[in-house]
Parts: structure tokens; C-alpha cells; sequence
């Protein structure tokens, strides 16, 4: 077997596109000869309604195993009764917390076909290929102390940016990894003009860089100049890697380059594990969308990406994921269409198994 990966459909619309990535498993097996070693298990709502918590201690473990998690989504309003520790997500907290998912990745592809989609210029965006390194488990989301003190008029909020050696070094060691497997560039973000944390990340992201990666390309850029960038020319990146707070903004700007939540796959990755490879959970970024769930109208693109991330970043396997990416471009290009995606009048949609025939084909 290539590998072993942890199904988790989750709730809503998750099960349905999920569907279509198990097609394009399957399809793998029968027609290229890459066989996963593919599990399937109960994530939010759907394990709350079945086990009673939103992640078992079992599928927990599991998850820890495998090479590759790919989760749909979760939520729904049935849910939003129950208890803060029940809620969906929390499962979805627990897997990120407990196998440490420290870098997240998001990448702005664009698709030609939908280059009209984007609020920008065909010119700018078409042949698009970024991605957004975002560090997802310290900084100013988490550093202490925190809190709103004081009383009346004097009451100040506090929050702390807060970086340590080992926290920057892990998730730009990530980062110069990814480049080794796209163009060779990492373009890393902070603002070390006005903060310290960013000065003293900038100085490990160079360190790491010359004792580790020299073969990749790094250069720094004030994290607001990246944002104006980022806009302006956004193909003069492959790599950026960031820290939590800016990453934040960044991926939602590059998100929208190139248009719809139905589009938008992400990965996050932990450490690596004995066998190399490093901990893995990829899933759309979009959620249950449960105003289209149950109608076969979801767009099963993201969830389709995110598997494509996992043959590249999981399992090594790019010349794959450029193949299923090439097969996305195609069916676009053909004109089909899921209802997320109609912007002409006359177009017809065509459904969330309807799309997935066209990719298998
Ligand atoms: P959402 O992403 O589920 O939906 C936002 C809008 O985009 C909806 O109109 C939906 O129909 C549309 N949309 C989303 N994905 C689509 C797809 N693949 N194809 C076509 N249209 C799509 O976000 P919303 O409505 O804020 O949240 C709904 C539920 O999902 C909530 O319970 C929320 O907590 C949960 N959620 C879960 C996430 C996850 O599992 N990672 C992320 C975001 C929200
Ligand atoms: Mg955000």
C-alpha cells in the first residue's frame, strides 16, 4: 500500500463531497495501481449523534496513525443547543490540538476557466500557483498573559505576541520543505520594523534557511508589503511563510484571487513521524453548508484539492496530483459547472456526483 489515510466525511455536505474523493481513491487503485489503505470514521455532529462526544478517544487514535486525515466538515444548527465541549468543532479542535498541527497551509490556484471570477485582472491571476504557510499553533492568538483588565474607563485589553526559537524553526523548516516540492521559493512575512517577535523570526527563518535549506530561495518582506503584493503582482510568490496573526489576513486575501469557497482546499501538518512523513490532516476550507446539504448541489472541488495535497504533501506522489489538478482544469475548461460557480445566465449546473463523473473521466 502507498499509505494509510482516515476518512472523516463529518457532517452536512462533508459526506457528499467526500464521496467524490472516494471515487477518485478507488479509481486510483483500479487504474494507476496506487493502493491507500483507507479507513472511514465519525467526526462532529455526526459523532456526537452516534458516540455522544464530537471525536471518540478511538478515532482520536487513529487519527495519530495514519499518514493522512482528510476530513469534509462539520457543523450544523441541530447542533448549536449542545454543550461548548460538544459542539462539532470541537472535534476538529481536538484533532488540530492533540496532533499538533502546527503549520497550515492555503494555496491560491487559479483555474483559468474561472479567471473571471476573480475581482482582479484575467492578466494577474491567470496561472496563479501561491502558498500561504501559516503558523497555526503560538502567537498572539495564544501568547500570555492576555485579558481585559482594569476597571471602567482605565480597563485596557492585552494580548501577546509571543515566538519561541523552536516554534519559528519548525514551521519554516515546513515551509523550505514545501518549496523543495514546488519552485524552490520561500518569501517570508513578519514586520520587524515595529516588533521584536518579527526580528527575532526573521533571524531563525535565515538561520534555518543557510544551515539547512541553502538550494531554496528565501527573501523577507514587511508583512503589510506583502499584502499590498499580494494584490498587485501575486505571482511573484510560491512559498510565503508567516506567522499566526498574519497569516490569518493573508490567506483570506489570496483566498479571494481567485473566487469561490467552493474552490479553496488547505492542509495542516504537524511533525514528522517515524516514517518521515509528516502528521497530516487536509480538508476544504468551505464548511456543512447546511442551507444546500442533501440536495446534490455541493461543489466537491475543495474536498478534491485537499486529496491532491495529500498525494503531493503527504505521499509524494506530485506527478498525481498534477494529473487530478489537470483533470479539475479540464472539466472547467469543458464549461461544467457547479451552482457556486454560475456567473452567465444560461448555464445549466450540473450536480456534486455529476462533477465528480466528469473528473474520473
Ligand atoms: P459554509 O462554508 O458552510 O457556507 C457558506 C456559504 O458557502 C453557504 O451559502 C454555502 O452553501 C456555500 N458553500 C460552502 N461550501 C460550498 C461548496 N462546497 N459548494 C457550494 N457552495 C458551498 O459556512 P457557514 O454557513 O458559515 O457555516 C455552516 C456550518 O459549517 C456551521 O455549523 C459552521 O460552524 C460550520 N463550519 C465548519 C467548518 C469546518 O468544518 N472546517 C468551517 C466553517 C464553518
Ligand atoms: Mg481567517
Amino acid at each position: 500500500s502507498v499509505g494509510s489515510i482516515l476518512i472523516l466525511p463529518g457532517d452536512g455536505i462533508g459526506p457528499e463531497v467526500m464521496a467524490q474523493v472516494r471515487r477518485i481513491i478507488d479509481w486510483y487503485g483500479e487504474k494507476r495501481g496506487l493502493d491507500f489503505d483507507v479507513s472511514e470514521d465519525l467526526v462532529g455532529g455526526a459523532a456526537y449523534d452516534k458516540y455522544g462526544v464530537p471525536l471518540a478517544d478511538e478515532t482520536m487514535d487513529k487519527a495519530q496513525q495514519v499518514d493522512a486525515v482528510l476530513l469534509g466538515a462539520v457543523g450544523g444548527p441541530q447542533y448549536d443547543v449542545l454543550d461548548f465541549s460538544l459542539k462539532p468543532e470541537r472535534g476538529l479542535l481536538r484533532l488540530r490540538k492533540e496532533m499538533d498541527l502546527y503549520s497550515n497551509l492555503r494555496p491560491a490556484q487559479c483555474f483559468d476557466a474561472l479567471a473571471d471570477f476573480s475581482s482582479l485582472k484575467p492578466e494577474i491571476i491567470s496561472g496563479l500557483d501561491i502558498m500561504i504557510v501559516r503558523e497555526l499553533t503560538g502567537g498572539v492568538y495564544f501568547g500570555e498573559p492576555r485579558g481585559i483588565f482594569g476597571e471602567g474607563d482605565a480597563r485596557y485589553g492585552i494580548n501577546t505576541q509571543r515566538y519561541t526559537v523552536p516554534e519559528i524553526e519548525r514551521v519554516a523548516r515546513s515551509a523550505f520543505e514545501l518549496a523543495r516540492k514546488r519552485d524552490g521559493r520561500v518569501c517570508s512575512m513578519e514586520k520587524g520594523n515595529v516588533m521584536e517577535s518579527g526580528l527575532l523570526w526573521r533571524e531563525i527563518v535565515q538561520k534555518v534557511h543557510d544551515e539547512e535549506y541553502p538550494d531554496v530561495e528565501l527573501s523577507h518582506m514587511y508583512a503589510d508589503a506583502g499584502g499590498m503584493q499580494l494584490v498587485r503582482a501575486p505571482k511573484q510568490f510560491d512559498v510565503i511563510v508567516t506567522d499566526n496573526l498574519f497569516g490569518d489576513l493573508l490567506s483570506d486575501v489570496a483566498a479571494m484571487l481567485t473566487g469561490s469557497l467552493g474552490m479553496l482546499p488547505s492542509a495542516s501538518l504537524g511533525a514528522p513521524m517515524e516514517n518521515g512523513r509528516p502528521k497530516a490532516m487536509y480538508e476544504p476550507v468551505h464548511g456543512s453548508a447546511p442551507d444546500i446539504a442533501g440536495q446534490g448541489k455541493a461543489n466537491p472541488i475543495a474536498c478534491i484539492l485537499s486529496f491532491s495535497m495529500a498525494l503531493r504533501y503527504s505521499f509524494d506522489l506530485g506527478t498525481e496530483a498534477d494529473r487530478l489538478d489537470a483533470a479539475i482544469e479540464k472539466v472547467l475548461a469543458d464549461g461544467l459547472r457547479t451552482a457556486d460557480l454560475l456567473g452567465q445566465d444560461g448555464v445549466q449546473p450540473v450536480s456534486t456526483a455529476e462533477m465528480g463523473d466528469a473528473i474520473l473521466a
